[in-house]
């Protein structure tokens, strides 16, 4: 590991994302005494405040966000005794002087630098602190998705970042990879012996990845708008995911051989054609409905004109490669679903041969099925078939049963970390692997374009679908015609 860093500058420091996250979770880094001793933190915005008024802020929502066995006001005091606010905004000369101000006598021990602005602010921004005298060659940058709208976007930032840090500086935010939950999946998958020798086409019929939020817009329209599903979720979140149940086992789990194999995938993820886009996506947007009893507001109502943003996709996905040759990934996500749920499912293939029944039918015999929920609560279930009591004189009959594992029980006295905990420390740590590296994000925006386009050549429009359901009807149709069926 290398040198920590001892001053954090935040950009967007009065955003969301802040209030809720981030600062929480260097509350929760300090109480367990993994920030530095001297840890300073240069938050900054757009709009001016005092230290004073911005420590209020942050109090606030750190009295919001901590839970109460956690929460101490001492700790708080002592957090945000280690803030200093300076508005800023790029370009701005004088305000990035006095940024270079604060962290005057400290530059040695280390800068990081975090964006947790718009993406069009990342490259000025960058700039603006090299001016500054603020880059150098120990200065890390976090950025915060997305990176860019498209590939030739994402490669205008990553090209502005790049003229300025070394990518092993360069540590590019999907907070999925620092859920305990999606780091498991590395852990199953290659500290068991189990699965690994049946995880490819031979056995697996397909896989289901199924990212399912309750919430709407949630006042974010002005970034939502013109993004949509696909960009903001798929692009990123699901498709990370998709990289590490695809992905070859990689010589170790440090950050080049975890990227190396994961960039593997996504590059050979089967480009969309307009014919494609007509029959293996659906675009979905949320009419008015209910969820979780609560009757809500559809996207166009909420936004206040009608729109052609998706707030709901499915696609059926290829890997092409020789492990999944032919095996089709299923995947969906979108907001306004009946429950907040994210899962992996992978179907297994049938027995090769039945030996129960007449002809091996009406048996029940189902094949095996491996269900690993990420969120909200965290198991891992797989179906296998056992025989049903009795004295078996029609025959043995066979039922699904469930090998059941909690994590959440398993490991019930460990505290559940924030995600971006770990990402927040690994940063100041400079530890990349849990970072998406820049082949990774321009590979990922490479295939999510050839949706675009082909979604653009096929004219695919938005279906409706009332809120509290898994999507439009055709999202169902989508898998039923090819014999299986979304896992509720
Ligand atoms: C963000 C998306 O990246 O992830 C949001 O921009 C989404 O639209 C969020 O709600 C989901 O994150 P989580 O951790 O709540 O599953």
């Amino acid at each position: 590991m290398t040198e920590r860093s001892a001053t954090l500058i935040l950009f967007g420091a009065t955003g969301d994302l802040a209030g809720r996250m981030l600062f929480p979770s260097l509350y929760n880094l300090q109480e367990d005494g993994l920030l530095p001793d001297d840890f300073l933190i240069v938050a900054s915005g757009r709009s001016e405040r005092s230290d004073e008024a911005f420590r209020a802020e942050v109090t606030a929502d750190l009295e919001k966000y901590i839970k109460p066995e956690r929460y101490s006001a001492e700790a708080v005091e002592k957090l945000t005794s280690r803030i200093v606010y300076c508005a800023a905004s790029s370009g701005n000369a004088d305000q990035f002087e006095a940024i270079a101000e604060r962290v005057k006598g400290r530059e040695d021990k280390g800068i990081a630098v975090y964006l947790s602005t718009p993406p069009s602010l990342f490259a000025p921004t960058a700039q603006s602190l090299a001016d500054a005298g603020l880059v150098n060659g120990a200065t890390r940058i976090a950025m915060e998705k997305p990176i860019g709208h498209d590939l030739q976007s994402s490669e205008e930032v990553n090209d502005a970042i790049c003229a300025l840090f070394d990518e092993e500086r360069i540590f590019r935010v999907d907070h999925y990879l620092g859920k305990e939950t999606v780091q498991n999946l590395i852990a199953l998958r290659f500290g068991n012996m189990l699965f690994e020798p049946l995880w490819n086409a031979h056995a697996i019929d397909h896989v289901q990845i199924t990212v399912g939020e309750t919430v709407g817009l949630e006042g974010r329209v002005s970034y939502y708008d013109g993004v949509g599903a696909l960009r903001d979720m798929v692009q990123n979140h699901v498709l990370q995911i998709l990289s590490i149940i695809a992905m070859e086992p990689p010589a170790r789990f440090d950050s080049t051989s975890v990227r190396d194999e994961k960039v593997k995938v996504l590059r050979s993820l089967r480009p969309f054609s307009g014919e494609m886009a007509k029959t293996q996506s659906v675009r979905g947007q949320y009419t008015n409905g209910a969820v979780g009893g609560e009757i809500v507001k559809g996207y166009a109502e909420e936004l206040g004109e009608t729109s052609d943003t998706e707030t709901f996709v499915a696609l059926k996905a290829y890997v092409d490669n020789w492990r999944w040759a032919g095996v089709p990934f299923y995947l969906r996500t979108g907001k306004r679903m009946p429950t907040r749920h994210s899962e992996i499912m992978i179907q297994f293939k049938p027995v090769a041969h039945s030996i129960f029944g007449e002809n091996g039918f009406s048996t029940g015999l189902e094949p095996n099925t491996l269900i690993i929920r990420l969120q909200p609560e965290e198991n891992i279930r797989l179906l296998i078939m056992a025989k049903e009591p009795g004295l078996d004189r029609g025959g043995v009959k066979l039922r699904e049963v469930g090998l059941d594992v909690s994590l959440t029980a398993a490991f019930e006295k460990q505290r559940r970390r924030i995600a971006y905990e770990r990402l927040l420390l690994d940063l100041l740590e400079g530890d990349t692997t849990l970072f998406v590296r820049r082949d990774e994000v321009e590979a990922q925006w490479q295939w999510i374009d050839s949706i675009i386009a082909g979604w653009r050549e096929a004219g695919v429009k938005v279906a409706n679908y009332s809120a509290g359901n898994w999507g439009p009807s055709s999202a169902i149709a989508l898998i039923e015609r090819d014999g299986a069926s979304w896992h509720e």
